[in-house]
């Protein structure tokens, strides 16, 4: 499934998000205002509280659709993924609940990647918030180094494909994917969560962020054990690359 959008649904995609947003901080700000007033109704108060849950949820999404179209300059520079982690760990464990504990596991020796950093972010930050909501105990972030064929599908398949990988492994220790939903958890909008807070857009912003990086996301999942992997080709063969993103 290809998830980055063409100019046309990117330069709609963005404007519609640029006048959501443009609203919804009227409704934040006003929502701000009114729930400062000391003598409020209680059943008012608590309509405000409702409206401010939706607002915020509304907010989210606009986020999370901002995420799929592409960025306006994209910043590419080589990462080192495992510094990169250790900057996101405080992210990462505000997403877990206190039961859930994060470990992080990086190979010795790893190669830079040739990436927009905010991209592998925003992946990451949806493939480990949903670990973490899934997992019993513990969610493993694990970093290794590759070469060979890739697993997945690579968005841009006519370019010449880079013979080294780098892939960042997120685990968890929760039910796992039921196998008749396997093919759908990338949807956009297919959510099995039953909070308000759920889009069903992270897994749709993850595979289209490893599309604009040229990279590839997959999973694995039995119960007890799931494994997303986002794979990123490595600085070794990507000095010459052009990225996807102008
Ligand atoms: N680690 C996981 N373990 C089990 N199911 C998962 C996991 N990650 C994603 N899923 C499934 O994929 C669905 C879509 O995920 P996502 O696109 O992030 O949307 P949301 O988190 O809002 O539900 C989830 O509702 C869930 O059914
Ligand atoms: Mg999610």
């Amino acid at each position: 499934m290809q998830i980055v959008p063409n100019d046309f649904q990117d330069q709609f995609v963005r404007g519609l998000v640029h006048r959501m947003n443009n609203i919804l901080s009227l409704f934040h700000g006003y929502l701000g205002l009114l729930m400062d007033e000391q003598k409020l109704d209680p059943v008012a108060r608590e309509g405000l509280n409702k409206i401010k849950d939706g607002a915020r949820a509304a907010s989210d999404l606009m986020d999370r659709t901002n995420a799929l179209v592409r960025p306006v300059s994209a910043i590419w520079r080589e990462v080192n993924v495992c510094d990169l982690l250790c900057q996101l760990r405080p992210t990462f464990e505000s997403f877990c609940p206190a039961k859930v504990k994060i470990h992080v596991d990086c190979a010795d020796n790893l190669p830079l990647v040739w990436a927009d950093p905010a991209r592998v972010r925003i992946a990451l930050s949806e493939l480990v918030q949903n670990a973490c909501e899934f997992a019993k105990s513990r969610v493993t972030i694990s970093v290794r180094a590759n070469a060979g064929r890739v697993q997945g599908e690579l968005f841009n398949s006519s370019a010449e494909q880079p013979e080294h990988w780098l892939t960042i492994g997120i685990t968890d220790d929760g039910a796992g994917i039921p196998i008749e939903d396997g093919g759908r958890i990338y949807h956009p909008f297919f959510t099995t969560k039953r909070t308000k807070s759920a889009t069903g857009l992270g897994l749709t912003v993850a595979m289209g962020c490893a599309q604009q990086l040229n990279g590839t996301l997959v999973h694995r999942s039995r119960k007890g054990e799931t494994t997303f992997e986002f794979t990123l080709p490595s600085r070794l063969e990507q000095q010459n690359a052009k990225p996807a993103v102008a």
